[in-house]
């Protein structure tokens, strides 16, 4: 069974958020039709950053959000459940962080939720392509992870092109997540290409209106969404 790309879903992160008003942040872009947040988790090892807790999960949780986890940590298989008690629908992971990636997936969802796997910008897509069948959301970075305000990398965009092609071909029900650097610029190639999650987090709670902003980015993408 063929399937296709779903539609086209712009997912704010909260590193980009104002900590002095997130909750504030996230309610203008609810009340704009977002319905799906970001939350990046990282240990200062596998990235040079450390940012959010098992909390910031249950602040979107507690507006009715549905959150994917995003673990820029060296141990994700130690940290998983944590994230997955707070209340997170998708818990991903770093192929660089995990020896046994269909294992890892495995495990995580075990622990009840989605699993995702995510690849830097030098690691191809191979190893993701071989775990497709036990992945619900595959993450190619379009920025090296550790920081938002990144340069979007355009040539990430033939990963997010080979996994719909597979992911299309193999009828598989599994997102393709863009994240790091997407903005007004660039999303509608990055949906065209094939990605059906957008990442974004300077361009919606870096903007003056979230909502707005969130809005428009999102009806780019969806624009841009082949048939
Ligand atoms: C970076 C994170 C991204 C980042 C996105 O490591 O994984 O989610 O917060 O922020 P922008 O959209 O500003 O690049």
């Amino acid at each position: 069974m063929m399937t296709a790309q779903k539609t086209a879903v712009v997912v704010p992160s909260l590193l980009a958020g104002d900590l002095s008003r997130l909750g504030e942040q996230l309610d203008a872009v609810k009340a704009a039709g977002c319905a799906w947040v970001s939350v990046d988790v990282m240990d200062g090892h596998f990235v040079p950053n450390l940012s959010f807790g098992p909390d910031f999960v249950k602040l979107a949780k507690a507006r009715g959000f549905f959150v994917d986890t995003h673990l820029m940590v060296a141990n994700p298989l130690d940290v998983a459940a944590w994230f997955a008690e707070a209340g997170s629908d998708i818990v991903t992971c770093h192929i660089e962080a995990v020896a046994d990636p269909r294992a890892a997936l495995k495990k995580i969802r075990a622990l009840g939720v989605k699993a995702g796997l995510a690849v830097k910008p030098k690691t191809p897509v191979d190893g993701l392509i071989e775990v497709l069948d036990v992945c619900d959301l595959a993450l190619v970075m379009s920025v090296e992870p550790g920081f938002g305000g990144q340069k979007f990398m355009a040539d990430m965009l033939p990963k997010v092109s080979v996994l719909r092609r597979e992911i299309d071909a193999r009828g598989l029900d599994c997102w393709i997540q863009l994240d790091g650097g997407v903005g007004a610029a660039n999303i509608a190639s990055a949906a065209a290409a094939g990605a059906d999650s957008l990442v974004a987090g300077s361009a919606v709670f870096g903007a003056p209106d979230a909502g707005k902003a969130f809005r428009e980015l999102e009806a780019k993408a969806r624009a841009a969404v082949k048939s």
